[in-house]
């Protein structure tokens, strides 16, 4: 079978890189697209299961910090394009342990970066390198404001510091090498197939349990949610119509303090599981805060919706209650993904069972 392009797509086993392997998978058959990830403790190929079988997928167990694994990958199918997703992306586990992020995040971007150059020197023409990264990178807001793509870096935990040093990373090939690359910087994601170490998925799992919610400080931080498909359209718009060397923020104006969420979640959980009102509240535990704990994040995604059209497809509720039908339908892929390694980090984590 001849393909019109061979993708690298890294991090596919992941949260979003599982949802972007399967819109590209099915919506591109032309395209022949394979996913590269270590199948770290975030990594699941139950996430793709449903199309490994697709003749226009494969999959490369590597890892984006080895430079002679990336360089005989890049041999073997000589690559027209790079989506990159794989990265170390957990707030908390970057306090704990900051120094894989550096690895991943930061050398992982740059051996990557370096392979493809190597690679594609000779002719630019019809590649391209996406870098997917975070607004975390922006810092943090007060009451007041949006982050744009203007907005200075001012990346303020490990995680977000070693994805702005890969920003840069990117962006220096860019204008040293001409490396056709193009960015974009999302808010908070939310979904099916979200590892249960972040707050959405982490909830919705001990609220199943009858298990604490553990809200970190008063709870009254706020984050901008996207449904993770909606990142994925927005990935697909900007790979094919971005502009190179230009980067996209991605968001969809739904702001929500930690706490207002998370009663929500509360709510909606007790009329699924026909629990009395009221009883997932009484689960909500407020413990130590996080070191550092950004305030606010909030995106202006402004451009892309001018540019390229890009917006949104769902309301936040409708979002959510879709999300929570999902785990609630898939309750095996929770209980396999929270067995093992995850009950060691969440007792060390909320020194709780
Ligand atoms: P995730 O932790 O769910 O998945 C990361 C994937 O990368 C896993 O499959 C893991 O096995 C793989 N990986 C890790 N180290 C690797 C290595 N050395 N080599 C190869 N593969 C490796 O992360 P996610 O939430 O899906 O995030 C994906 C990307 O999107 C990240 O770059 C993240 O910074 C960015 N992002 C995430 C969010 C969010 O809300 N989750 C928002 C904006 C941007
Ligand atoms: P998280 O999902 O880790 O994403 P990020 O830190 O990258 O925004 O956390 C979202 C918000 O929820 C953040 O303000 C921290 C808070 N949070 C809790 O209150 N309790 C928890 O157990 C977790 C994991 C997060």
């Amino acid at each position: 079978m001849t393909f019109s392009k061979t993708i690298l797509i890294t991090g596919g086993a992941g949260f979003i890189g599982s949802h972007v392997v399967r819109r590209f998978v099915n919506n591109y058959p032309n395209y022949h697209i394979i996913n590269l990830d270590k199948l770290t403790y975030a990594g699941n190929l139950e996430n793709i299961k449903d199309i490994e079988h697709q003749p226009n997928y494969s999959f490369e167990r590597a890892d984006i910090t080895e430079l002679e694994q990336i360089r005989q990958l890049f041999q073997q199918y000589q690559f027209d394009a790079v989506i990159h997703l794989a990265a170390e992306s957990h707030v908390d586990r970057s306090i704990t342990d900051p120094l894989i992020f550096v690895k991943t995040n930061v050398l992982g971007t740059g051996t990557l970066l370096q392979v493809a150059k190597e690679n594609w020197k000779d002719n630019y023409e019809d590649k391209r390198f996406y870098h997917v990264s975070t607004d975390e990178v922006y810092g943090s807001l007060g009451d007041e404001g949006f982050f744009t793509e203007e907005t200075p870096y001012d990346p303020r935990s490990p995680y977000s510091a070693s994805k702005a040093s890969s920003d840069h990373l990117v962006r220096a090939f860019y204008h040293t090498y001409h490396l056709p690359v193009v960015l974009s910087n999302c808010s908070n994601n939310y979904g099916s197939f979200h590892f249960p170490e972040k707050l959405i998925p982490l909830f919705i799992n001990n609220i199943r349990l009858m298990k604490p919610l553990p809200v970190y400080g008063q709870g009254v931080n706020v984050r901008d949610w996207l449904w993770v498909e909606d990142h994925a359209s927005a990935i697909d718009v900007i790979f094919h119509k971005g502009r190179v060397g230009e980067t996209y923020n991605i968001g969809g104006h739904n702001e929500w303090k930690n706490i207002d969420l998370v009663k929500l979640l509360c709510r909606l959980m007790d009329e699924k599981l026909d629990r009395p009102a009221g009883t997932s509240e009484q689960l909500i535990t407020y413990v130590k805060d996080r070191a550092g704990h950004d305030m606010r994040y909030a995106i202006d995604a402004t451009k892309l919706k001018e540019e390229l059209g890009w917006m949104p497809s769902l309301q936040f509720e409708e979002g959510l209650s879709k999300t929570i039908d999902w785990y609630l339908s898939n309750q095996t892929w929770l209980d396999n993904v929270t067995s093992g390694a995850y009950q060691k980090y969440y007792e060390e984590q909320y020194q709780i069972a």
